[in-house]
């Protein structure tokens, strides 16, 4: 069977920095260290005057074009995953292939555009669907390009304000990638929910708490349902488990339980109950609070076991590090979390080629998805490709005012007049409507 899977990436992030300890928390009135240990988060990248996720998602996907030296006849489709869109008709996609359109001879008339929305979980959608059509044998040789671009805003004073972010990824979906491939088996757990939902709005009602936990319950039934179909799971089976990360203090509380659901039945399980005693069963107890209570007591001494901390030290931890630097980028996410594990292994010279990654996505309103890659021949090269360290470097630092401006403009309101603070580098560039999205 020929493999399936990802064969290159590039990230764009936002060219601003709002920086959550020094400008944020201060403002807030807050302890610097409820943002940078609590949420996990250093800062958020946001889009500059002249940025959206139309021209963040093209210039990712050009620069994935270029590197990879492919020409608009080599794509067969170009799918946007977003939340953040302004049209509801067409699809990002076409405003997409209308930018790269620019800058190539040909173009992208026989292209299959379209727009995937389930919140978070689309972008992992959208590589589910050119997956399928390429093992159905409807690609004729040609590959996906799959297009993440989000700017995640929260509405000023909402809880969520110090998790928001903007870029994009861009992902090259072929036959025998060199990054890593795709496994058939997944699992889902997916119910309708209401903890976060944008109901015709640009920012999103949100019930920050609840939202956290719907995470967690969907989480479960994914790797649950992924175990019914590719048998039972053991935390040491993965290099790495990215997980789709709003902020890294919530993959820190999905990490703990499925470890814990991973080891069960096992020595590992074994001896942690030697070290800390069983998990609280509901029976033992007269109320649920009692229960809940005595369960995250449990979990927090399993935190602490020296098997757990090396565990955590080196399969998720390694995940965090780009979105610890840049925020929530919605549907761009869990693949940025792929990334920065991948990456960190190939400046360190492991050998990973045949290793397993577990990845788990995750989308609000909400459905969880869990599948297993495999990391291929060539990963290295793909991994160290993208220049996001640098670009993460380079952002413009912006004061709590600036801050205030650039909330003011998001996405495509123009109302709001707003000076650029970086200078655009031979990029696609928001132009306001027509012409738009020139390539500056
Ligand atoms: N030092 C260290 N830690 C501190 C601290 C301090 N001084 N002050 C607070 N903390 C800790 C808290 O204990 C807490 O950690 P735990 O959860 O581990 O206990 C953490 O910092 C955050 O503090 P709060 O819970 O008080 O923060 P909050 O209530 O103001 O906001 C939130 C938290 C509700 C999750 C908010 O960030 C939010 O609404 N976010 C948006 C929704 C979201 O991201 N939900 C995640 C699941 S949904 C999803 O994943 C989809 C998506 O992308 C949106």
């Amino acid at each position: 069977m020929t493999a399936v899977g990802i064969d290159a990436v590039e990230i764009w992030t936002g060219k601003l920095k709002l920086d959550l300890a020094e400008t944020f928390a201060p403002e807030m009135g807050d302890d610097p260290a409820k943002y940078t240990k609590g949420l996990g988060l250093e800062g958020s990248s946001f889009p500059d005057a002249y940025e959206d996720i139309v021209t963040m998602g093209a210039n990712a996907a050009h620069r994935l074009m270029e590197r990879k030296d492919l020409d608009p006849d080599d794509v067969g489709r170009i799918d946007v995953a977003t939340e953040s869109a302004f049209d509801n008709s067409k699809p990002v996609s076409t405003y997409i292939a209308g930018c790269l359109e620019q800058v190539y001879e040909g173009d992208f008339h026989h292209a299959n555009k379209g727009e995937r929305k389930f919140a978070c979980i689309a972008g992992t959608q959208s590589i589910d669907d050119a997956y399928n059509w390429i093992k159905a044998g409807r690609n004729r040789g040609r590959g996906a390009i799959v297009v993440a671009s989000d700017t995640a805003l929260y509405a000023r004073g909402d809880a969520g304000e110090a998790t928001q972010g903007a870029g994009a990824v861009a992902m090259w979906i072929t036959e025998n990638p060199s990054l890593v491939e795709l496994s058939t088996e997944q699992g889902y757990g997916s119910a309708d929910e209401t903890d976060f939902l944008k109901p015709n709005q640009q920012f999103p009602s949100v019930d920050g708490k609840r939202s956290v936990q719907v995470y967690l319950s969907r989480m479960r039934e994914a790797l649950e349902d992924f175990e019914s179909v590719a048998g039972e799971t053991h935390p040491d089976d993965y290099e790495y488990i990215p997980f789709h990360t709003p902020f890294p203090g919530m993959v820190r509380k999905a990490a703990v339980l499925g470890y814990r659901h991973m080891i069960r039945g096992t020595d590992a399980e074994e001896a942690l109950t030697d070290r800390i005693g069983p998990q609280p069963r509901r029976d033992d107890f007269d109320s649920r609070e009692a229960f809940d209570d005595a369960i995250r007591d449990y979990m927090d001494d399993l935190k602490e076991t020296e098997e757990y901390r090396e565990w955590y030290g080196e399969t998720i931890e390694p995940t965090l590090s780009i979105s610890s630097q840049v925020g929530n980028w919605y549907t761009g996410s869990v693949h940025i979390a792929r990334m920065s594990a991948l990456r960190a292994a190939a400046e360190a010279g492991d050998d990973l080629t045949g290793d397993k990654l577990l990845v788990g996505s995750y989308g609000s309103g909400a459905q969880a998805e869990i599948h297993e890659e495999t990391i291929v021949d060539g990963w290295e090269e793909e991994a160290l490709a993208t220049n996001i360290d640098e670009q993460i470097e380079r952002r413009y630092d912006i004061s709590f005012d600036e801050y205030e401006q650039v909330h003011d403009r998001h996405n495509h309101d123009k109302r709001t007049e707003l000076e650029p603070f970086t200078q655009p580098d031979g990029e696609f560039v928001f132009d306001g409507w027509g012409p738009m999205n020139e390539r500056k």
